[in-house]
């Protein structure tokens, strides 16, 4: 996300920084991603190295390698019956993805860009109310960007499910598979919490 809040152009992304991108395919790999329509088709694929990419649509398309369901509610319903041995479920946007999901994720995974960029697709402005505690961060650059890879946390409360990932400037760092539904207590923490082994806790 930039300063500005926009996380997309022209049905793409609006830069291309290398390492963002592989911290968000390191971060999904092996777990539940759900997108919109329209982010699948700037893939052209199911998110590479995720357990299972859940699409969001009304239109009853079908795809070779994601589900598609015509709700978050149908999409999480598939993440819990997906299988045990996923520890997140992640929800990588766009716009109206994200918004529906806040009430339910218990983890912003941020990537912010610090420069206002040109585009047409915007982060949700009200994040913050949300995602108040920060509890990571860890500065790097690239020879086009400054950004900071940074995960806040929502106020605990017993019905958040989801963590939302904001890689690529913000996938919304979704949300711990086994949190949701009867294994609350048994969820690996490590992926989400934690973050990357560089990142340093905040108080
Ligand atoms: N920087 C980042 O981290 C980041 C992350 C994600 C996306 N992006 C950018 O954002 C843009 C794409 O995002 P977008 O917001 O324009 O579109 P999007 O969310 O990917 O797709 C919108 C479509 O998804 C379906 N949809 C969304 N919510 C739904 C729901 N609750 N139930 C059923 N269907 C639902 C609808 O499809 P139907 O019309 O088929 O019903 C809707 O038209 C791209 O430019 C992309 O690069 C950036």
């Amino acid at each position: 996300m930039s300063r500005n809040h926009v996380i997309g152009k022209r049905g793409r992304l609006p830069w291309s920084i290398p390492e963002d991108f592989a911290y968000f395919l390191e971060s999904v790999k092996g777990d539940v991603c759900i997108t919109g329509r329209k982010c699948y088709a700037e893939l052209g694929s199911a998110i590479p190295g995720s357990g299972l990419h859940i699409v969001l649509s009304t239109q009853g398309i079908t795809y070779p390698d994601a589900v598609v369901r015509p709700s978050l509610d149908a999409a999480m319903q598939a993440a819990r019956t997906h299988g045990r041995d996923v520890a997140n479920v992640w929800i990588c946007g766009g716009t109206s993805v994200y918004r529906e999901s806040f009430p339910i994720a218990e983890e912003f995974w941020a990537t912010l860009v610090h420069a206002d960029v040109d585009g047409d697709v915007y982060f949700p402005h009200n994040w913050q109310q949300h995602f108040p505690v920060e509890v990571s961060r860890r500065r790097s650059s690239d020879e086009n960007y400054r950004y900071d890879f940074v995960i806040y946390r929502s106020r605990p409360t017993a019905h958040r499910k989801v963590k939302l990932l904001g890689l690529l400037g913000l996938c919304l760092d979704i949300c711990k598979f086994l949190d949701i539904g009867v294994c609350a207590t048994a969820a690996p923490r490590e992926k989400a919490s934690e973050g990357p082994a560089d990142m340093v806790p905040i108080a």
